[in-house]
């Protein structure tokens, strides 16, 4: 543990937030704390027993995770299954994957207040998911935010792009309040990659195939996992060859990367960034305010240029 990087990651364990996490175990730099469970890809309950089985498949089930929230603040949730599968890792079961019981007894949103101020300026929190668990913990402890070293973020828009909704990317769209908590009310350096960034940082299927058939245990349980978007994939190449997705976008990974190397990023957009609460087609949207018209003091990193070399390596050391 000591002089490597602390994190703690926040999830709703689908295919994108699996590969991250393999990211992160795969880092020598690094040492995760925990990991925390939200609702999002798929059921709270899907979330945590696909967290329980990546770590079994990397061979870490020594590292604690938590049950968190079931759903966003105000009760709403999106449907990702056409990508994720059912079971938010692809529906292909695995009869020996570890049970519920192997969860920690403490909440997710608890977990994380004590264990950043058990640790207060050096964890950095990696979410990848909608954000009502770390909404919440900042109810739970108005100090949360000025106890992190530093928040990376996959979620939002900055050209109004968006993903389940016209302008909206589904882990603020799922959770637009926690969000906007997030987004307003947080004073420490917070880094986003937003869904527009990870689409023009997307990988060659080329190289998705030369990853997935590397070789190694993690690469054959990713194929395995990923063998439901790999069917996606062809859907979409015949669907339309132009289509933005027609690459491998592993989500968020892109903020992975960025919390295990910040070299990954190699250019921002510093400004304040707030959440639209109340559009009838922008419900969700992330606001991007360049003019800093709204006076506020915390200006966000939103990423726009990725070294897509280094990220690349991340993501193969993922799997070795
Ligand atoms: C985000 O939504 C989820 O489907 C992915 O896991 C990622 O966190 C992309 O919009
Ligand atoms: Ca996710």
């Amino acid at each position: 543990m000591a002089g490597k990087k602390l994190l703690l990651v926040d999830c709703d364990c689908g295919l994108d937030d699996a590969q991250a996490l393999m990211m992160a175990l795969g880092a020598p730099n690094v040492h995760v704390l925990g990991i925390t469970c939200c609702h999002g890809n798929t059921s709270l309950d899907n979330a945590c027993r696909n967290v329980l089985r990546v770590l079994k498949a990397c061979k870490r089930t020594e590292i604690p995770v938590f049950r968190g929230t079931s759903s966003s603040l105000l009760g709403q949730c999106l449907d990702s299954s056409a990508y994720h599968g059912k079971d938010g890792l692809g529906d292909v079961p695995d009869p020996s994957a570890p049970g519920l019981e192997h969860l920690q007894s403490e909440h997710a949103v608890n977990a994380m207040v004590r264990i950043v101020t058990e640790h207060t300026g050096q964890i950095s929190l990696v979410a990848l998911g909608p954000l009502t668990n770390v909404a919440m913990a900042s109810k739970m402890d108005p100090t949360f935010s000025t106890k992190l070293k530093d928040l990376y973020v996959m979620g939002g828009n900055m050209e109004a792009v968006g993903n389940v909704t016209v302008c909206g990317e589904f882990n603020f769209a799922t959770d637009p309040e926690a969000a906007s908590i997030v987004l307003n009310q947080f004073s420490c350096p917070t880094y986003i990659a937003t869904w527009e960034y990870t689409l023009r940082h997307q990988l060659p299927w080329k190289f998705f195939e030369e990853w997935v058939n590397l070789g190694t245990e993690k690469a054959c349980f990713m194929k395995t996992i990923t063998r439901h978007s790999g069917k996606y994939k062809t859907v979409m190449q015949n669907e339309a060859e132009s289509h933005l997705e027609s690459a491998f976008n592993s989500c968020d990974s892109y903020a992975m990367a960025t919390a295990i190397d910040a070299s990954v990023v190699t250019e921002y957009i510093r400004c304040s960034v707030s959440v639209e609460l109340q559009g009838l087609l922008t419900r969700g949207m992330m606001v991007l305010d360049s003019q800093n018209l709204l006076g506020k003091e915390n200006h966000a990193f939103v990423m726009k240029k990725c070294d897509i070399e280094k990220f690349k390596r991340l993501m193969m050391a993922a799997l070795q």
